[in-house]
């Protein structure tokens, strides 16, 4: 089964072709990242806007990409939700009305459950059940994965995120919009040990997070020491949040007994988190499956994954049939979703 996603939640526009028989075929993306730095964070109206200029041509080109035509699509997958409401509509409103035009299938995806996937989209994919470490700049979440849709919450950040910690940080020192890969760059050049920050609820016996009080921390340290010491401070806010997200992860593995841990999400991107987990998770007996790093952050080869999934299953279903019909949900649980 062929299958187009279509990602459009926030700030990129990802559109990727996934065949169930022979995997990922193509991917293309744009991300808007220049348009927004300017203003230092997104701006949902202008991500609105572009998203509409780029999701044709990256249709067309991923087509090209691979030898494929319109008709030969047998679904189509687009991100229902979380994220900005008029960004989702222009992702949703493509795929329906295509799918519609084509006589297709189109199911709507959880964008989280993209993320989670997409370490599936590789040639030695992990088994459920598995424990999934979710870091995007929206969401940190522990989660048991027992199979597509089955996914229970073993813990979640009770205030900002882990990516948004990043970006946060990354402001407080003075650099640019998505903060995270530009403090992991400075990090890699200070001294960790220079500066001493707390591990909010390290020891809390839950798996849950807490991030903003690590982010005032820094704030506090910036005031007294100045950004000419900037290097220093940032890998002593990367060594901080690494070293929570990586003791709760194993803790949720000896928890649920699981020897498979999944990292997805743009935090999954950081080669400190990278090299921290694979190690101490080696110690443990724990193998440790990350996403291709270009599928860190977003992109339509999740949501094309995902979305087979689905549709493989629920084209069984009468409820499959295309229509014009559709709603996006700027806020959805992943914990909610039902079995593929
Ligand atoms: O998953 P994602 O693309 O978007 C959401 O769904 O939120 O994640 C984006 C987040 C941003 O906060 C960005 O700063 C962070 O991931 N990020 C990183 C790195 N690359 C991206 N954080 C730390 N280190 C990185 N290398
Ligand atoms: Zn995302």
């Amino acid at each position: 089964m062929l299958v187009l996603g279509v990602e459009s939640s926030c700030d990129e526009t990802g559109v990727a072709l996934y065949d169930s028989a022979h995997g990922l075929l193509a991917h293309a993306l744009y991300s808007q990242i220049a348009m927004h730095n300017a203003y230092g964070g997104v701006v949902p109206e202008l991500a609105s806007r572009d998203h509409i200029r780029r999701v044709l041509p990256l249709t067309r080109e991923v087509l090209a990409g691979s030898d494929r035509t319109l008709s030969d699509i047998d679904g189509i997958a687009y991100t229902e939700g979380p994220g900005l409401a008029g960004a989702l509509l222009v992702g949703a409103g493509m795929a329906r009305a295509l799918a519609y035009a084509l006589a297709i299938p189109a199911v709507g995806v959880h964008h989280l459950e993209g993320h989670m996937l997409s370490p599936l989209i590789s040639d030695t994919p992990p088994q459920f059940p598995f424990v999934a470490l979710l870091v995007s700049g929206g969401h940190t979440q522990l989660m048991l994965v027992s199979g597509v849709g089955c996914y229970t919450l073993l813990g979640e950040t009770l205030d900002d995120a882990a990516g948004e910690a990043f970006d946060k940080t990354a402001q407080l020192l003075g650099l640019g919009y998505p903060g995270g890969p530009a403090l992991s760059a400075l990090a890699a050049t200070g001294d960790s040990g220079r500066f001493s920050l707390p591990r909010p609820m390290l020891n809390s016996g839950d798996f849950d997070f807490s991030f903003s009080g690590l982010k005032t921390a820094v704030l506090t340290l910036v005031r007294k020491v100045g950004l000419g010491e900037a290097a220093d401070i940032a890998a002593a806010f990367q060594s901080a949040a690494v070293e929570v997200l990586v003791k709760k992860s194993l803790a949720a593995c000896a928890h649920s007994g699981a020897t498979r841990l999944v990292v997805a999400g743009g935090v999954g991107a950081n080669a400190h988190l990278r090299e921290r987990l694979t190690r101490d998770a080696a110690a443990r007996g724990i193998d440790v499956f990350y996403p291709r790093l270009e599928f860190c952050t977003d992109n339509g080869a999740m949501i094309a994954y995902a979305g087979a999934q689905r549709l493989v299953s629920r084209l069984k279903l009468p409820s499959a049939q295309p229509d014009l019909t559709f709603a996006v949900k700027p806020r959805w649980e992943l914990a909610t979703l039902d079995a593929a």
